[in-house]
């Protein structure tokens, strides 16, 4: 039986505009405690306070970080779990196309970053909470970008031919293979994980992205899903009775899709999984609520 959204708490990331301000504003309408995060410097504190004047729910709240850094997304999971006694939802959905490479405070490309490390660590740091509830689910929100994409396990961060549309496609197929690696981990749980592709919308992300891929979103904007429209995948999966229970899944148009062959390489999911825990130096108390539950089999792999 699903819970009323009343009686459980959601993060979502990426949350002051898009697919995550509406994602956030549909659950905090059906009575969800909602926690929005997205980066101090930005407008997510004002917009969780215009949300919360509009919908008159109290229980919306701000946490500022910028996922792109390891160390905020550490600061994160420790503010929300001091915070907040439950989790019933992550939404990972802050993500961004650079046209240009940059680097993060921890020397690691922008994108790969900011749209897969981030979403890799925060779901590995709030599994302990996530555990506790009686049916939790996360939603990560990946694109179908995801098709065109390649793993470039020889060159993550592209330091070689790097292109935004390169480095983006990359972090989204990344997101689909975490789906279904972390769902296969969490399989004896009562946690489910689903990807989704939101459908092209008319959000802060294509108008920002600049270079061919902004042009091509400014130019069709207004034949686009909008910010409302795109965000019904990601609302259906974090609350809908109908999808209880699957896991392992991608979604695009509220309805299972096919993602791509390669996202469902599992040795390409093993290989990537063992990257990113490197990559963002998971420590041994860090991996553990995921150790208690793993499988026998499975465990080799963690
Ligand atoms: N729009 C589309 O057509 C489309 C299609 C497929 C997939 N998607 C996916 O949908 C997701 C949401 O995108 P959107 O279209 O809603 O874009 P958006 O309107 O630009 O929203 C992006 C959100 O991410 C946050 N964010 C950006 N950088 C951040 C950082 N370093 N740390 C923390 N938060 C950060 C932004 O907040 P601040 O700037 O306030 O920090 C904002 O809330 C992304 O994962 C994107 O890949 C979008």
């Amino acid at each position: 039986m699903t819970r009323p959204l009343t009686e459980q708490t959601v993060l979502v990331t990426g949350a002051s505009s898009g697919i995550g301000r509406e994602t956030a504003r549909a659950l905090a309408r059906a009575g969800a405690t909602v926690v929005l995060v997205s980066r101090a410097s930005g407008p997510g504190a004002a917009v969780t306070d215009a949300l919360r004047r509009e919908i008159g729910n109290s229980e919306l709240h701000f946490l500022g970080a910028d996922l792109s850094s390891l160390a905020e997304v550490r600061r994160l999971a420790a503010a929300f779990s001091a915070r907040f006694g439950q989790l019933d939802v992550l939404v990972n959905n802050a993500g961004a196309l650079f046209p240009s490479r940059t680097l993060t405070a921890d020397g690691y490309e922008t994108t790969f970053a900011l749209n897969h490390l981030s979403y890799f660590l925060l779901t590995q740091l709030l599994l302990g909470k996530l555990l506790q509830s009686p049916a939790a689910r996360v939603v990560n929100v990946a694109s179908s970008a995801e098709a065109f994409g390649r793993m470039h396990f020889d060159d993550l961060m592209l330091s070689e031919n790097y292109g935004g549309w390169r480095a983006y496609s990359q972090s989204k197929l990344a997101n689909v293979m975490f789906t279904y690696q972390l769902a296969r981990f969490l399989a004896d749980t009562p946690v489910t994980v689903n990807a989704l592709h939101p459908g092209t919308v008319a959000t802060g992300f294509g108008g920002g992205s600049g270079g061919p891929v902004g042009l091509v979103f400014r130019l069709a904007r207004p034949f686009l899903k909008t910010p409302a429209q795109g965000a019904q995948t990601a609302i259906q999966l974090a609350s809908a009775a109908a999808v209880a229970g699957i896991s392992g899944r991608y979604f695009n148009d509220q309805k299972p899709a096919s993602s791509s062959r390669r996202s469902h390489d599992r040795t390409a999911q093993r290989q990537l999984w063992r990257r990113s825990r490197e990559l963002v130096g998971l420590s041994e108390s860090e991996a553990e609520p995921l150790r208690r539950v793993v499988s026998e089999h499975e465990r080799g792999d963690l």
